[in-house]
């Protein structure tokens, strides 16, 4: 029986809010071999890899967890960052951009002369901008630098669809694409209620308003705003997300996500990196799945773009 000899590691930089829900969701999740985590503050790393291994017994299959440094990104299948400084009250994911920039441009440098070779998930925000900087950084093909992109809206949505219409989430087929923020918009036209298209769905079913989507939508796109003023920050969401991201990479799934790919004409835009739905595996990004839009889609799609691209110059 020819055994399995390669672990798959996983190094986390950033070990706040949402490298940790990450870490321990990975945990649980039985994800991975090997857990790295690194942060400029290491005694907090040092204190989450103590926390979390002390759990261990409890997980359905081994994990080893360790306070690390960039030498350890050498071996790693897959680098998630989350580090950076996170959204105050009222400040808007864009607002972050000049002050994570900088943490970023010195954080690629150290993963790469590590001699790492793998995939690179960016969570941190401004999430498209960031990963943009992180694949022109780090040299990497782009199929191996990939965001969060709107995984966690198309959650929030499908999550949000379902309450509404007490469904369960799993049989909500919805996706929000475009900008992980402001500039985000929902694909009506492509939801589903198992395989009824969302449209009918409502026909059929007279107690529920296809008004009541716009709101629905508002709430997705104002979340986190509503959560950090209530809790000071997100990161269950993000970290589940990102533990989603993680088992398709790690299990070869070839599955769909709306992670933050690079575009070169796909959706008619180039050079910028938008949440859109795209097949992830062991290689990372597949391939990028195109969709027909509505033309009040393509028209806050290509916003979202505009906004994005604006940003990069
Ligand atoms: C979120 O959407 C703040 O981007 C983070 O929860």
């Amino acid at each position: 029986m020819k055994w399995k000899t390669s672990v798959n590691r996983v190094v986390i930089i950033g070990t706040g809010a949402v490298g940790c829900s990450y870490a321990y969701s990975m945990i649980n999740q039985g994800v991975a071999e090997e857990l790295v985590l690194i942060d400029v503050n290491e005694s907090k790393a040092e204190g989450e890899a103590m926390d979390l291994g002390h759990g261990m017994p409890f997980a359905p299959s081994p994990v080893k967890v360790w306070n690390g440094d960039y030498s350890d990104c050498k071996l790693a299948d897959l680098i998630v960052i989350t580090a950076g400084l996170p959204q105050k009250p009222g400040e808007t994911r864009l607002d972050l951009i000049e002050k994570n920039k900088a943490i970023f441009k010195e954080m690629i440098k150290n993963i790469m002369d590590s001699g790492f070779d793998g995939i690179i998930l960016v969570a941190t925000n401004p999430v498209d901008i960031l990963t943009y900087i992180t694949w022109k950084e780090s040299g990497l093909p782009k199929e191996r630098v990939i965001g969060s992109g709107t995984v966690l809206d198309s959650a929030r949505l499908r999550y949000q669809l379902g309450q509404y219409l007490n469904i369960d989430t799993r049989n909500v087929h919805a996706a929000i694409i475009g900008e992980h923020g402001d500039t985000e918009l929902p694909v009506w036209s492509h939801a589903s209620i198992g395989i009824v298209p969302l449209q009918s769905w409502l026909e059929k079913h007279q107690e529920y308003e296809i008004a009541d989507l716009d709101n629905i939508f508002e709430n997705v796109r104002d979340a986190a705003y509503k959560i950090i003023e209530r809790k000071g920050a997100t990161y269950y969401g993000i970290g589940m997300s990102l533990v989603r991201i993680t088992k398709a990479i790690l299990n070869n799934e070839n599955s769909i996500l709306t992670v933050s790919c690079l575009l070169e004409g796909q959706y008619g835009q180039n050079n910028v990196y938008m949440g859109v739905p795209a097949l992830v595996n062991r290689n990372g990004v597949r391939e990028i799945v195109e969709i027909d839009l509505q033309k009040e889609e393509w028209d806050k799609f290509n916003h979202s773009a505009e906004v994005l691209r604006s940003l990069l110059k």
